[in-house]
């Protein structure tokens, strides 16, 4: 298989964009007209051949102009990775599963040569080439987290599992819907979940916790999360609100297709092998709104579910103040026909 990557960029002039195939293979999240909150999660073992959901780790043709962008967010705030002193045996863990993944996955782009601990690993699309010596430090140019992390689509979390409980006590977060790995680091599940609404009620953060904790090793978990996001943006960060807060008043009927993006998570979940840790990998995948109904079961479902969304979610998403311009633009794409089950 060969990608062709984008020279694009999340930012400034916004020149994001995606292929027909990308299009095609975008992990639309609704399998019904309408959504609630719900503990949503299955093995993460392999999918559709072609489908994000194939690989353990998906690379696409954006993933040479995402890591231009977490550099440029990292040389701005170094704090955007964060890793606690008793975290770095789980970002060896880290290293070696996407290491092994991507180079068992896309032989093309990624080799990983081991003699011992001396590894040898090459990154064709990123020009690496690099000799090094496994669980040494100073072998590596940042430490194993961020080496790797620095090479790998998406936000990472690193959870230690203690006391019956998960504490996220490592990161890169450079792609988050409005979080702060700053804010959030050393909390717990219920802290860090503690701003959203109705789960808790709900009892869905007790039921995923105890599903997490008894993840084993080779069988990973996968769910999906989805929000709104005005104009590609990677980083929409509580850090940079300034910056992107102010761009929610910019739609209007006319650019609203071509500037609304539906923003879908692809969270995978992961038991570490020497820590015990748990590795929480969140993929961003970005599509405007016109491209989307180019799909029109898709439309056709989006309308429904945004019109029907409750007050609360819409507001948590942050995107309540367009909601009415989005519903507008979505209903000339629904017929109206029922929609079948599944996606
Ligand atoms: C939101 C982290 C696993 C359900 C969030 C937020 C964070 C987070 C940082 C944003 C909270 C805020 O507003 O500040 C994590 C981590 C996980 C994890 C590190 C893995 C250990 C799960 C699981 C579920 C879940 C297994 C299953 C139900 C949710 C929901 C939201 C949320 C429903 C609200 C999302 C939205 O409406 O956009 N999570 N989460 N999380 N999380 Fe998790």
């Amino acid at each position: 298989m060969t990608i062709q990557f984008n020279d694009e960029t999340f930012r400034d002039d916004y020149s994001y964009h995606n292929s027909a195939e990308a299009i095609r293979r975008f992990p639309f999240p609704f399998d019904k007209d309408d959504y609630m909150y719900a503990v949503n999660m299955e093995p993460h073992a392999g999918g559709r051949e072609g489908s994000p959901f194939e690989n353990r780790f998906d690379v696409d043709e954006h993933y040479v102009a995402e890591m231009r962008d977490r550099e440029i967010t990292l040389n701005e705030d170094p704090l955007r990775c964060q890793s606690l002193p008793h975290m770095e045996l789980a970002g060896w863990d880290l290293l070696e599963l996407i290491m092994e993944c991507k180079a068992e996955d896309y032989p093309e782009l990624f080799s990983l040569h081991r003699d011992g601990d001396r590894w040898h690993w090459i990154n064709r699309p990123l020009g690496i080439d690099h000799k090094f010596t496994f669980l040494d430090p100073t072998t590596l140019p940042y430490g194993p987290m961020e080496y790797i992390t620095r090479q790998a689509q998406g936000d990472f979390a690193l959870l230690d599992q203690r006391e019956g409980n998960l504490w996220m006590e490592a990161g890169m977060v450079t792609s988050q819907a409005d979080w702060s790995l700053d804010f959030d680091i050393g909390m717990n599940f219920f802290e860090w979940h503690a701003p959203v609404p109705k789960a808790h009620e709900m009892g869905i953060f007790q039921r995923a916790l105890k599903f997490l904790l008894a993840i084993q090793q080779g069988a990973p978990s996968r769910r999906l999360n989805w929000t709104m996001t005005v104009n590609p943006r990677l980083d929409t960060s509580p850090e940079n609100y300034h910056k992107w807060g102010p761009e929610k008043r910019t739609l209007t009927p006319e650019n609203v297709g071509e500037k609304q993006f539906l923003r879908v998570e692809l969270q995978t979940f992961f038991r570490l092998p020497r820590s015990n840790g748990l590795a929480f990998p969140i993929r961003c995948y970005l599509i405007s709104l016109q491209d989307l109904v180019t799909v029109p079961k898709w439309g056709r479902r989006l309308h429904r579910v945004i019109r029907d969304l409750p007050d609360e979610l819409a507001e948590y998403k942050g995107f309540a103040v367009n909601r009415q311009l989005i519903i507008d633009y979505l209903a000339q794409f629904d017929d109206g026909k029922p929609t079948s089950p599944g996606i």
